[in-house]
Parts: C-alpha cells; structure tokens; sequence
C-alpha cells in the first residue's frame, strides 16, 4: 500500500477504522487492517472524512472586496450595482490570480470540490477563460465546476443568452439562471424554461439562483421544479437561495415541497450570505430569510450549504471554511439536536457531492483516497470548534497540513497547555 492511516473515527461515528490506499485510490477500511504501507498516519481517534464540497461559490468576484468601492449599505441590489462598476475593469490576470489564491485557502481547509457561478453577461466573456484557465490549473487538486450565470438576467439583458450558450460551448459544466432579477414574474418563468430546455438538450445540470428575495410570491422554485419533472432531468436540478421559501404561505409550502422531491430538485442554501442579506426591508420582527432546511430534509429533498461569497461586493468575510457556513447553518436553522448537527455536516461534504456529481467521492473501497483529518473526535465538535485541518489527502498523497489549535495558558495553579476538545460524557 502507498499509505495506511490508523484508527479514524468515521463521520458516522464508527471508530478504530484504518484506510489503505494505493495508486491514488481507497483500497480498504475496516478495523485493524493487516497490511504494510510506505507512509502510515496516525490519526489518534481524530474524524476522518471525505473532503469539504462547497455547491454555491462566486469566484469571478472574491477577494475582489474594495475594488472599486465597498458596499456601503451592505445589501444585495448594492452589490450587484457594484459588480456592475467592477466588471469593465476586470483583466484575465487579476482574476486568475484571485481565483488560484482562494484555491489555496479552499485546499488549505480541505475544501476540494466547489461549484463556482461564473458571469457570463460580460460579453468578452473574461471571467469565463479565467475561471475555464484555473479550473484545469488547480485540477490536480480540487475539483471546480462551472456555471454559466446571466447575472444581468437571461431575458433582461440582450446577450445573456447568447453569451450563456458560447460559454458551454468553451467548456462551463452547468447552466445557470436568475428567474427573479427578470423584467416580470412571467418572464422569469420564461427564463427557467428556456435555460431548462437548453439544458435538456444538452445533458447538462442546472443551478440556478432562484427566488432569493423575501417576497412571499416569488415561486420560480415551483416552475423549476415542473420544467425539472417535464424534462426527466431528476437528480439534475438545484435551487440555489430559494429564501422566499422562508416567507410563503405554509400551506403552499406544503404542496411545494413534495413536488420538488418529485422532480428530485434540490436545494442549496448560502446561511452566511442570506441571513445578511435577506430581511433588509424589515423593520422588526426582522425575517431571517434563509430557505426551510429542516422542513426540505424531512421532505426527502438533497439540502446542502454553500458559501456563496468570501471578500466580494456582497460580503466582506469568510475564508473557505465550510466548516463556519455550516455552524451558521445550523443556528440559523435552529438545527440543534444531534442528529440535526450532524446533518449540517453533511450539507457540506456527502450531499454537495451528490449534487454536483462528483465521481468517487467518499470513503468507500475504490473511493479516490481524498480524505481530510480533523482536529476533532466527531461531526459535531468539527462544527463546534471549525475544527483545524490537520492533514488534508488528494488523490492519497498530503497536499496540506495545520496544527492543531491549541493555546499555551500562564494562570497559576491551571495546565499549561488548554485543548479546546472535549468529549461529553456517553
Ligand atoms: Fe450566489
């Protein structure tokens, strides 16, 4: 075996597991593994997991904050007309070099698969090379899919469409959409049928961002859901935001959520992004605007967590750490129980997977050997404490290392070393 990591606790809780790998490849995990290996780690009883998977970013704009102003008043509408002021200023390099230095942070915290909107209303289509150029550089590394995302709006802007089409022509993997930024409710609905159409025809996924706004009324999510179920595009389809969902009416919500698991659409929430920008024309009680997580997963439907923004026009913070989107997840969610902690873990490694479609994820036997060691003995103390990375594994090789977080105390009478850990008593 190239490597042999001893006694992992597993996300599901399982411990005393061992992994071998070979040629890049899980060979076999159980308990007590009689094989001898080139390089061993031991991860000492620390959660061993599948990567990171973030199913909603924006590369094109991160790091990009301040550039050319900051977002004064914080919200969503200012920072799209601040994208807009940024967009003609743009160059292939500036852009690659932002991407290839969040690639760093994303690696660095484990994160190795993440699904990037990219613009495609600039009609020199820039951000698209970039991102295009980047995703085969980091390659080795991380994975990154693409989607082809008229932020300007399918039908609102007159070459949307066109640019959208060249752009999955030059290579981006998914087809992308903002029924609600459209002129009209109808012509959103428009835009989702003809994006899904499109898509039909040309085997591709589609994300699209829909219904992020606190109107009770915005209900693009149902026309997706229809197109999605028209099509047969099942398994295919995600919602990305979907926060009026947080404003409907319950009942509506009730025939709602079944049709989306019927079309096998699902949902991807932004926590971090949408309890910040939602709600803003609320004096008090002041909505949270994030979708219905916990109601979406008793319904059947696939709910991951993404991180939408990190240093843009839209957000200010963040540093690749999916381990932070999903604690806010959780608390804004009201996802306290156990179980429901440990399904915020999973809404930012298994079900982003699936979403995306990634091959060979996970920890089973042909697996590819990609595997991140935390600074934490279960899912949930990996939240509590956005656990550090200590070893993170592409393809069975270490492409990444961090210590763990401990802090030297000098208090009389107290330990000198203070581990954060904890382990609650069975
Ligand atoms: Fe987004």
């Amino acid at each position: 075996m190239d490597v042999l990591i001893r006694n992992a606790t597993l996300p599901d809780g399982t411990r005393g597991i061992d992994i071998a790998v070979e040629h890049g490849r899980i060979a076999a995990i159980g308990p007590g593994l009689r094989v001898s290996a080139q390089e061993c780690i031991d991860a000492g009883g620390d959660l061993v997991t599948p990567p990171f998977v973030d199913a909603h970013f924006h590369m094109d704009a991160t790091l990009s904050h301040g550039l050319p102003r900051v977002n004064r008043s914080g919200t969503l509408l200012e920072g799209i007309a601040l994208w807009g002021e940024l967009k003609p200023t743009l160059t292939q390099e500036a852009l690659v070099e932002r991407a290839l230095r969040y690639c760093d942070w994303a690696i660095a915290r484990g994160l190795l698969a993440i699904r990037t909107h990219v613009d495609v209303c600039d009609d020199r289509l820039l951000a698209v090379e970039a991102l295009l150029q980047v995703k085969k550089q980091v390659a080795p590394w991380l994975d990154l899919q693409l989607v082809a995302f008229p932020q300007d709006g399918l039908l609102r802007s007159p070459t949307a469409f066109a640019n959208l089409r060249r752009g999955v022509g030059m290579g981006v993997d998914v087809v992308g959409g903002i029924p609600h930024f459209e002129r009209t409710m109808a012509d959103g609905a428009e835009s989702v049928r003809l994006l899904c159409e499109f898509a039909a025809e040309r085997g591709l996924r589609v994300d699209m961002h829909c219904d992020e706004t606190d109107d009770p009324m915005s209900r693009h999510i149902e026309t997706l859901a229809y197109h999605a179920q028209r099509l047969g595009l099942h398994g295919k389809v995600a919602g990305s935001h979907l926060t009026s969902m947080h404003s409907m009416d319950n009942y509506y919500v009730s025939k709602l959520l079944p049709l989306m698991r019927e079309a096998g659409v699902a949902a991807i929430a932004n926590p971090l992004i949408n309890i910040t920008l939602q709600g803003r024309h609320d004096s008090y009680p002041k909505r949270r605007g994030m979708t219905r997580v916990p109601e979406l997963l008793a319904a059947g439907v696939d709910v991951a967590f993404g991180h939408d923004c990190v240093m843009d026009p839209w957000y200010s913070l963040g540093s690749a750490d999916m381990l932070e989107v999903a604690h806010m997840g959780l608390h804004v969610a009201q996802m306290t129980g156990q179980e429901a902690i440990h399904a915020c873990f999973l809404a930012v490694t298994e079900t982003p997977a699936r979403i995306l479609g990634l091959d060979g994820y996970g920890l089973q036997p042909g697996c590819h050997a990609d595997m991140v060691i935390l600074d934490a003995g279960s899912t949930i103390e990996a939240i509590r404490l956005r656990a550090a990375r200590r070893y993170v594994i592409r393809r069975g090789r270490i492409v990444s290392r961090s210590p763990a977080a401990h802090a030297t105390l000098d208090v009389p009478g107290r330990p000198g070393t203070v581990d954060f850990r904890h382990t609650p008593a069975a």
